[in-house]
């Protein structure tokens, strides 16, 4: 038995008679204190397969497990950070996350409640923004606060929907080596949506890309056999790394050109009629032979 499993799930979303299956036989099976990346174009279906695992959403069929338990809604073992910030405006760095902690630890005391927060606002590097709101904050700050918030809670998994594609490469090196760091240090099971083909070889023991969808599903997955802590500087002279990118990418690539190519033989199977013959007496359409119009009372002088 896996950490973490899905078993031939589907999800569709619409009425019964339109329903469209977004994706389709789901199978996954995650380890404890793996690092695993799912990568995917827009639109495959990442994030409903990040909200299957936190129990957001239910499969129409197959299951999903943790630890053996079927995950029927979302829990605090299951901690998922989103692609958009998701703070409460209104509420500083702190506030934001005691809001999180107060509802699944009810029981610490006020002082235990605070060092846990700030604990966590340390983690990622946010102690003198603690007490900021969302809008004074950076796009990195504020994905660093959603990060703290994630932690804070002590999810068992840690599902990262592309938590750092809105950001710009420098922040997004910065933060991709904090939640490295946070994985190392704390040993969480991760699963890390991207759309970053080095980002998922830098990060994860594993990369599984995910088709196009609709009825997407997962392909077989890339391992990635190089030592930890990798370093980002020399990254790109390291032949498994180039080796592993080179695949990973034009395995997507195959998979962009294929679901066009679907779309394309679609639309040429339209029904073979003839189209009707509209076109006019060559008379009525032969302007030049048209008089001009007497100018009328709406002439102006
Ligand atoms: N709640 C929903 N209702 C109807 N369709 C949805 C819903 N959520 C997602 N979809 C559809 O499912 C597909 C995949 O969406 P999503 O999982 O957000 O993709 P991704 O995260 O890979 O960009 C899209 O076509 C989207 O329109
Ligand atoms: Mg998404």
């Amino acid at each position: 038995m896996s950490f973490l499993e899905i078993k031939q799930a589907n999800v569709g979303f619409g009425p019964v008679s339109n329903r469209t299956e977004v994706l389709s036989d789901i199978n996954l099976k995650v380890e404890e204190n793996e690092f695993v990346a799912v990568i995917g174009f827009s639109g495959a279906g990442k994030s409903t397969l990040m909200n299957l695992l936190a129990g957001l959403q239910r499969p129409d069929q197959g299951s999903v497990t943790v630890k053996g338990q079927l995950v029927k809604e979302p829990g605090p073992h299951l901690g998922l950070m989103f692609q958009n910030y998701s703070l409460l405006p209104w509420l500083s760095v702190f506030e934001n996350i005691e809001l999180a902690v107060k509802t699944v630890f009810p029981k610490l005391s006020k002082s235990e409640r605070r060092e846990n927060i700030m604990h966590y606002i340390d983690m990622v590097k946010l102690t003198p923004a603690a007490e900021k709101k969302p809008h004074e904050l950076s796009g990195g700050m504020r994905q660093r606060a959603s990060l703290a918030r994630t932690l804070s809670l002590q999810p068992e998994v840690l599902l990262l929907d592309e938590p750092l594609s809105a950001l710009d490469a420098l922040t997004r090196s910065e933060l991709q080596d904090q939640i490295l760091n946070i994985w190392e240090k704390d040993k969480r099971t991760v699963v890390m949506i991207t759309n970053d083909v080095d980002e998922a070889v830098l990060m994860a023991d594993r990369i599984i890309p995910l088709t196009i969808g609709p009825q997407a599903t997962l392909a077989e997955e890339f391992r990635v056999n190089m030592e930890r802590p990798r370093d980002r500087h020399t990254l790109n002279d390291h032949p498994e790394f180039m080796r592993l990118k080179a695949e990973i990418t034009s395995f997507m690539m195959g998979l962009n050109k294929e679901s066009k190519a679907n779309a394309n033989s679609s639309s040429t199977s339209m029904p073979d009629i003839k189209p009707k013959d509209f076109s006019l007496p060559s008379a009525r359409l032969d302007f030049r032979n048209r008089k001009a119009k007497p100018s009328g009372s709406r002439s102006v002088a």
